[in-house]
């Protein structure tokens, strides 16, 4: 793939139409509860400032489903975004309309705005192309710094790029591809995948192609449970996939010599934080327990193995560490993560596992993608990128 990256691109005076994932979480009284993705945007705002270009960012927030639905409109995240950036960023409510393209039209260099919910039109989810052709005559080069977003083919990030005179991708999509890379392409072995998290069904295809490319394959969560159950243990009132049961044997096998379980695990009689928890050897979980995190010996022959791994990459918990009293498994192999050479993170859960226990700034790097970042373990080329390779 040839794709330009920002910085091989001029774009002295020009207008930059970037597209950006301000998909961010807002509480009831709208009010931004996470700004890591506004955050992440700053390096491409700020290069772009300094080439004293004209900026136009679009956005989607949540699944409005091509309606106008007030409480995801990206009012706030004007807001915030002018505070972060410590300029105006004039706010575009409807851009599709004459009188705001020439709102668009009439920005000096320097000036940023943001148009409305771009999911407000039908036509972005359709990737619509004379929709595409619209948003592409907003200005001359075009960016995507939308990793997030990139396992969409969307009218804001596949369309557009067909009538744009150039285009490329931003600094945050740049670390994420390039980081990709380094795990996934040419990594310093011995390469290990950790994989958690509560079901299988939704990482089958994660699984079968990390099991093509690391040399170990550590599963922890609920979905080891289903793996445990496939090899004849008792898993008690623990998560079971019963229709996998046949596909976890057949993983199972692929990467006989690749995949850890857990030995033991912390179970409690409900799925509660409060509810007694006592520790078990895997083949010893009564059949009224639920496991709910992995035990010590567990963490410990988990951490002789990160211990020799050189790259690691970490997609989803070891346990329900929502619940403070069965965190630890996760905590733990967190920290274990964080000592290898390169560590990447992606997914929700582990991330929040991370920033909510100090590890942020000593992984190697922290995807901002969830279902974008499991496309690319699942080995998927993302229309958003490939869209770039002109
Ligand atoms: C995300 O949060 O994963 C991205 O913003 C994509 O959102 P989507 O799943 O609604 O397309």
């Amino acid at each position: 793939m040839a794709i330009k990256y920002i910085d091989q691109l001029n774009l002295e005076g020009k207008s930059v139409i970037i597209r950006v994932d301000y998909n961010v979480p807002l509480d009831k009284e709208m009010t931004i509860t996470d700004d890591t993705r506004i955050t992440a945007t700053l390096p491409t705002l700020n290069y772009c400032l300094g080439k004293n270009a004209k900026i136009i960012l679009i956005s989607h927030l949540g699944r409005p489903d091509g309606k106008i639905v007030p409480r995801m409109s990206l009012k706030p995240v004007a807001k915030r975004l002018s505070a972060l950036i410590g300029k105006e960023v004039k706010f575009i409510e409807d851009p599709i309309s004459d009188k705001s393209r020439e709102e668009i039209k009439k920005l000096k260099n320097g000036e940023i705005a943001l148009l409305e919910n771009i999911r407000f039109y039908p036509e972005e989810e359709k990737n619509d192309k004379e929709f595409g052709k619209k948003l592409a005559s907003m200005g001359d080069v075009y960016l995507d710094d939308a990793f997030a977003t990139a396992h969409r083919g969307h009218a804001s990030n596949e369309a557009i790029t067909k009538f744009v005179k150039e285009c490329g991708a931003g600094f945050l999509l740049k670390e994420e591809i390039e980081y990709f890379k380094k795990v996934m392409a040419n990594p310093e072995r011995p390469l290990t995948a950790v994989i958690g998290g509560a079901k299988i069904s939704t990482k089958l295809d994660v699984l079968k192609n990390l099991l093509t490319k690391v040399d170990y394959l550590i599963i922890g969560g609920g979905m080891a449970f289903t793996f445990l159950k496939a090899k004849g243990f008792n898993i008690g009132k623990s998560l079971l996939e019963k229709d996998l049961l046949n596909t976890a044997k057949e993983i199972l096998e692929l990467g006989k010599e690749k995949i850890l379980l857990p030995a033991d695990a912390v179970i409690a009689a409900e799925f509660k934080n409060d509810s007694p928890a006592s520790i078990v050897s895997i083949d010893k979980i009564p059949d009224d327990m639920i496991g709910l995190d992995i035990g010590p010996e567990t963490i410990d022959e988990f951490g002789k193995i990160l211990k020799k791994t050189k790259t690691v990459v970490w997609n989803g918990p070891m346990g329900a560490f929502e619940m403070t009293n069965f965190a630890k498994g996760t905590i733990e192999i967190g920290k274990a993560i964080s000592k290898c050479s390169v560590s990447v993170v992606g997914g929700g859960d582990s991330v929040t596992a991370v920033n909510e226990n100090g590890l942020a700034d000593k992984m190697s790097y922290i995807s901002t993608g969830g279902g974008a970042f499991l496309e690319l373990l699942e080995g998927k080329t993302l229309p958003g990128v490939a869209a770039l390779d002109k």
